[in-house]
């Protein structure tokens, strides 16, 4: 198979996983698609208490992507596991859960009962980088020393993957990412979304609620690439490229760039099976690339 990834003793039937948030549990589109073909599924947030995230509006469209306030509403830690877990169990491709939190304990909380539960799946993306809370994980995701602390708490607590997800809203990412590789992260995961606002003029009023959200999609491709890149210069441990991503040339991209493996998030609301889309259309390139695997293109950019 060209496109299956081989990556710290797991296998991976593509590299294309879908982005937290973006899918809900794999259960909404289950009618829809064939969730097993994809290479994993990213949970949405999950966090120690339930959250109804913030007011609305929450969502809107902007001319190249979207702009979200959701605000990490999700039903909690506790009826996570007894409702969304037992049918994680019985998908059959990679389920990393992404935990979000507001302080070291409220993380390896929710990380130890995720641990206490019966689960198949194969790691965790710790959401160090949501921009849509007033505290809490974004302090995490702008500091390197408390990136640190927080992957080496949670490193004690589980031998499944632990993956950091970074935002690129810092000065110097690779700074965050090797703060996550030296805490024991077993791969980072890059981009969040990046602070953007809209403006309805005829109201005068933002187009979002919390006057400021996370812009995804299509726009900040440019910005996510080069973030993966810069991190990919600086850290030895693998990467997970996300933003903006809705062809099979944007993985290619993202792969030159350095990552093993990449997210689809905001082009899945428009299309829920543009993963296996894009996955089919990674088996010609890799021909027309003449690799055997699409892992052999890891990095392999070349500078003028
Ligand atoms: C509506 C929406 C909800 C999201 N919720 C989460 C979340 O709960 N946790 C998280 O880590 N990222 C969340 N994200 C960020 C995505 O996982 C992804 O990092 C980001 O959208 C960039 O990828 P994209 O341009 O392909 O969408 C969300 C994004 C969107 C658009």
């Amino acid at each position: 198979m060209l496109t299956k990834i081989e990556l710290l003793n797991h296998t991976f039937k593509s590299p294309i996983l879908v982005a937290s948030g973006t899918f809900g549990y794999g259960d909404e589109v289950a009618g829809l698609i064939d969730v097993n073909q994809l290479g994993g599924i990213i949970t949405k947030s999950v966090t120690l208490e339930p959250r109804e995230g913030n007011a609305p509006p929450r969502i809107a469209e902007t001319s190249a992507g979207m702009l979200n306030s959701i605000g990490l509403a999700n039903l909690g830690v506790e009826k996570y596991c007894h409702t969304k877990l037992p049918q994680l169990n019985k998908l059959e491709t990679k389920v990393i859960i992404n935990i979000a939190g507001f302080g070291i304990d409220d993380y390896v909380k929710t990380l130890q009962i995720l641990e206490n539960h019966d689960g198949n799946h194969a790691g965790y993306e710790i959401n160090i980088s949501c921009p849509n809370v007033k505290s809490g994980g974004m302090q995490f995701g702008v500091d390197a020393v408390m990136t640190e602390s927080l992957t080496s708490e949670m490193r004690k607590h589980t031998n499944k993957l632990l993956i950091l997800k970074l935002s690129p809203n810092v000065t110097k990412i690779e700074d965050i990412a090797m703060a996550a590789e030296a805490g024991g992260a077993d791969m980072i995961s890059a981009i969040n979304t990046v602070v953007g606002m809209g403006i309805n003029i005829h109201n005068r009023k933002p187009v979002l609620n919390t006057v400021f959200g996370g812009l995804s999609g299509p726009a900040i491709k440019p910005i996510a690439l080069a973030n993966v890149h810069k991190i990919y210069k600086a850290v030895s441990v693998p990467i997970i490229g996300i933003g903006g991503i809705s062809t099979a040339e944007d993985v290619i991209e993202f792969i030159m760039a350095g990552a093993d493996l990449v997210q689809v998030g905001t082009s899945n609301f428009k299309d829920p099976s543009i993963g296996l889309k894009i996955t089919k259309g990674l088996e010609p390139l890799c021909k027309t690339l003449e690799v055997t695997n699409i892992h052999d293109l890891k990095g392999t950019l070349e500078y003028y």
